[in-house]
């Protein structure tokens, strides 16, 4: 099972990762949590700790790693370099493990077609692509605010794509431009899911306005949510609230699997 998790900036991607990777981890099932932000905290909702966090590096940042595998040193102009290096061992030498998570950090990804094509392009892409095409039991994708990351593996084996929005008409509008462009390229299996609600009027109006995507689930607005990450513990374990919402979003994706 591949989900994806998009949204606009600061609407909660990363909360949602981090609730749904260790509601499936606790349930007995293999999980990859990729962080593809330039500046990664899907470690921090999480809560892993320092030790572990202190190993974790972006795979984008690893210069020798990418010069090694692609033949040409990041921020070189010209010369020549393979456009698919060796990426098979990378998920389990740069990853770590914690409460039955793996956590592998990509940094920057742009997997859409456009951008430099430069060494670390090549290496993300293709690194990007293996994860896709790989049999992770379950693998979940907190995805750079933005849409260009729709590229036409992510049709291909992305089961479900999680459109994340807070009640505002700003943050609809970008999930309806999200579900545009994931349209336009094939991929339909997009859900909405609504953050940081407060009250019933702003469930509704999310029910009301929705760009035509089924609603996932809604996860309530809760000060715990800051809370776990100035204590650095899991969001999962702080909030309550959230961790049921999130168990019954992956009760819900899992009939959507079965009908
Ligand atoms: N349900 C919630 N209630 C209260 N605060 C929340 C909730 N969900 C997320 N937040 C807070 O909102 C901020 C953004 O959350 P998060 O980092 O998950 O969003 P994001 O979409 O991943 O952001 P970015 O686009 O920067 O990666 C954080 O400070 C987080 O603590
Ligand atoms: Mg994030």
């Amino acid at each position: 099972m591949k989900i994806a998790i998009t949204g606009k900036g600061g609407v909660g991607k990363t909360t949602l990762a981090a609730l749904l990777a260790q509601v499936y981890a606790d349930q007995g099932r293999q999980v990859l949590a990729v962080d593809a932000d330039p500046s990664p905290c899907l470690a921090g909702a999480l809560g892993f700790p320092d030790e572990l966090r202190a190993k974790l590096h972006p795979i984008a940042e690893m210069e020798d790693l990418i010069t090694e595998r692609t033949g040409a040193r990041p921020g070189t102009i010209g010369g020549f370099f393979t456009l698919n290096p060796k990426v098979d061992d990378i998920p389990e030498r740069f990853s770590v493990v914690f409460r039955n998570v793996r956590l592998l950090e990509m940094g920057a990804v742009d997997t859409g077609g456009s951008g430099c094509i430069c060494p670390e392009s090549a290496m993300l892409k293709t690194l990007f692509t293996h994860l896709l095409f790989r049999k992770d039991d379950v693998l979940i994708l907190d995805m750079y605010a933005g849409v260009e990351h729709l590229g036409r593996a992510t049709v291909d084996f992305v089961d479900h794509m999680i459109v994340v929005v807070e009640p505002t008409r700003r943050s609809l509008g970008t999930a309806a431009q999200i579900k545009k462009l994931a349209n336009d390229i094939g991929l339909t299996r997009l859900w909405l899911v609504g953050n940081k609600i407060r009250n019933p009027e702003e469930a509704e109006f999310l029910h009301r306005e929705t760009p035509g995507l089924p609603l996932l689930g809604i996860m309530p607005a809760d000060l715990s949510v800051q809370e776990a990450d100035r204590l650095g513990i899991p969001v999962y374990d702080h909030s309550p609230a959230l961790r049921q919402a999130a168990q019954e979003m992956v009760e819900r994706l899992a009939t959507k699997e079965a009908a």
